[in-house]
């Protein structure tokens, strides 16, 4: 029977900072998830960022999260810049369990808004983050390589 855990409640869900020795199963899974995969020396810069966070599910690296803060005018903004989760372990709560880790992390570090891009096709993780309470900011035309416009989504932070 397989039964469908409410976001991030799973407690075979863990998250916690991302390590080197992650960096190898960090890449498989995004190599299985995009199209324009980030390489192995783009996460390596992220190790011991705050907000690169890896999500482990039974054990296993089940996805991760990659965030930072910059100033804008004088104010910090949060920027998830990558997310994502093994094509297995998807629809359990293991992306919900990076973003709410990931937004007290970004809120913790002082950020007041955070925004992120996404595929204008991606329904799925459109939903997600507006579950979270991301709104649609504006849509940035030909953003990703092969032409496909990118939706900034923001939201604020308490
Ligand atoms: C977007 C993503 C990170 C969500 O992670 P996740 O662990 O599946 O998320 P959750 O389990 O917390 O579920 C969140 C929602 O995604 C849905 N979902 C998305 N892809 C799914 C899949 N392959 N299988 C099952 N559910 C999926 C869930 O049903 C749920 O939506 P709903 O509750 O409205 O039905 C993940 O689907 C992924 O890695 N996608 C590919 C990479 C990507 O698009 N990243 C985002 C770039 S901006």
């Amino acid at each position: 029977m397989t039964i469908r855990v409410s976001a991030g409640d799973d407690e075979n869900v863990s998250i916690r900072p991302a390590e080197r020795a992650d960096l190898l199963a960090v890449t498989h899974i995004e190599n299985a998830s995009f199209t324009q995969p980030w390489p192995y020396d783009a996460f390596e810069r992220f190790l011991d960022e705050p907000g690169f966070l890896i999500a482990e599910h039974e054990g296993d690296v089940a996805g991760y999260v990659v965030a930072d803060v910059s100033r804008n005018f004088g104010r910090r903004l949060g920027h998830v810049k990558d997310i994502a989760v093994h094509p297995e372990r998807r629809g359990i709560g293991v992306g919900s369990a990076l973003l709410t880790r990931i937004l007290a992390v970004l809120t913790a570090q002082g950020a007041r808004t955070v925004k992120l891009e996404v595929r204008r096709s991606n329904d799925g993780a459109k939903r997600l983050y507006r579950r979270f309470g991301f709104e649609p900011l504006r849509r940035v035309p030909g953003y990703y390589e092969d032409g496909e416009d990118a939706l900034v989504m923001i939201r604020k932070l308490e």
